[in-house]
């Protein structure tokens, strides 16, 4: 049988090394044993930002970014999004398999016995400045969480770990939509268990004096396919650091609030909230070809285009784009779509953007429907944690259940000063300083 090895040849030595292949991979600490002599620490590998590094083994989440292909557990996002409500799949991403109906009734059972917050936790809400960022109250508020439920430190019960993340999924809408009536002043308006997890959300969001909530029935089951769009997208940045903070065995609530922290940048969830100002710049389909030429020449980057791992249509965006039209039957068109499309169909063509591969990803329609929706762009983001807290969980669990997981902590290439002599203060100038930066 052919041995599945890497043969190394290091010139400086001229020793030569087999390296095992295991999954397509080398693994790094294999690399080790490549030195020049035996006070060498041994060869690295170098990888800012993780271009070529599998930093995990995980079984949630499949993409194949060259054919645009997303599956959470095996099922392909298509038929997820059209058959399955959010729970259901948020229950999938969890627990490996679809739930039976028995399954999925005392999932959704449990999810709604913790979608209230205790009272000074909404006092804690209320604390914050009338213009505060909804982003920025949303992770400080699920932070807070860690202090009502010391419980949530033990990381190594699984009956424990179960506890926080179904009251961590039930509890999320809860502070999206605090978030939202306290930037407008309104009060805040309980979970009604009747509903379910969207219509519950919609309820929280936008009921006023009317004495029972009813939510439209499309748009409740729009934002239901939103959130299994966005419910996990594998090793991303936020995902990451979810991982990285629950190495150490911090709690689920700390980790979480760390992860929406990595969301919240403009570069990954932040994303969606930039489009629609870049829309709003842009202003109408006449001005379009003149905004990617401004892109081309180095002026910033066309906000929701372009994906580390899509290297082809993100299949979400497909998705976005198929359930916009329905929303927009009841909501009335967002004019902002013609320059959207007007904008997608100009890059497809441009040779700049064919080049580098750039297509349109989650966040470059989802800001559009939202904003249908009746959603203000700052709260976009948050739209896009709430389904995502469930992704990160469920990396969460798969990370502490790892046995070749520990904390994470990785390696540099020093490249500061070798020992230097103290320079007392009297004797030290500006220049010196300077220099040192
Ligand atoms: N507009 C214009 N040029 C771009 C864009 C863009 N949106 N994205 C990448 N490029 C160019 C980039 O300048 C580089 O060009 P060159 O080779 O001439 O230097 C080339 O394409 C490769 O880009 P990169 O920055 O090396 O790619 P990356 O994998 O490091 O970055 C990305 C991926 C998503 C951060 C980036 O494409 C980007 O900033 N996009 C805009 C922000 C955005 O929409 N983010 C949401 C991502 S999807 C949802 C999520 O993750 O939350």
């Amino acid at each position: 049988m052919e041995k599945k090895v890497l043969s190394v040849v290091d010139k400086r030595t001229g020793l030569s090394y087999e390296l095992p292949i295991e999954k397509g991979a080398i693994r790094a600490s294999d690399l080790r044993q490549i030195k020049t002599d035996s006070e060498d620490f041994g060869m690295m590998s170098y990888d800012p930002a993780f271009l070529n590094t599998a930093a995990c083994q995980s079984a949630i989440t499949f993409i194949d970014g060259d054919k645009g292909i997303l599956r959470y557990r095996g099922y392909p996002i298509e038929q997820l999004a059209e058959k399955c409500t959010f729970l259901e799949v948020a229950y999938l991403i969890l627990n490996g398999e679809l739930p039976t109906e028995l399954q999925l009734k005392s999932f959704v059972a449990e999810i709604t016995h913790h979608t209230m917050l205790h009272e000074t936790t909404k006092r804690f809400l209320e604390g914050f400045h009338h213009d505060a960022h909804p982003m920025g109250m949303f992770i400080s508020t699920v932070a807070a969480l860690s202090t009502i439920y010391p419980d949530a430190k033990n990381v190594h019960d699984p009956e424990v770990r179960k506890l926080q993340i179904h009251r961590l999924i039930g509890k999320v809408p809860t502070i999206a939509a605090y978030a939202h009536r306290n930037s407008l002043g309104y009060p805040y308006v309980y979970p009604d268990n009747d509903l379910s997890y969207t219509e519950n959300f919609m309820n929280m969001l936008w009921k006023m004096v009317e004495p029972k909530y009813r939510a439209n029935p499309v748009l409740a089951r729009a934002l239901d396919i939103l959130f299994i769009l966005h419910a996990d997208h594998e090793q991303n940045c936020s995902a990451n650091v979810m991982r990285a903070v629950g190495s150490s065995q911090a709690d689920p609530f700390a980790c979480t609030a760390a992860a929406a922290a990595a969301l919240s940048g403009p570069l990954h969830g932040g994303a969606n909230e930039e489009v629609l100002k870049m829309l709003d710049e842009i202003g109408s389909k006449d001005n379009v070809r003149g905004f990617i030429e401004k892109i081309k020449a180095g002026h910033g980057k066309l906000m929701g285009f372009g994906h580390r791992i899509y290297k082809n249509y993100d299949p979400r965006a497909r998705i976005i784009k198929w359930a916009a039209d329905q929303v927009f039957v009841a909501t009335g068109r967002n004019p902002k779509l013609d320059i959207a499309l007007e904008l997608e169909k100009i890059a497809l063509e441009d040779e700049y953007f064919i080049q580098r591969k750039l297509y349109p990803n989650v966040d470059f329609y989802s800001g559009i429907i939202y904003q249908a929706l009746g959603f203000k762009p700052e709260m976009f983001t948050v739209l896009f944690a709430i389904p995502r807290t469930v992704g990160w969980l469920a990396q969460w669990q798969e990370m502490l259940q790892d046995p070749e997981q520990k904390i994470a902590r990785p390696r540099q290439i020093y490249t500061g000063y070798d020992v230097r002599e103290f320079v007392p203060i009297e004797k030290r100038t500006a220049r010196a300083v300077a220099a040192a930066r």
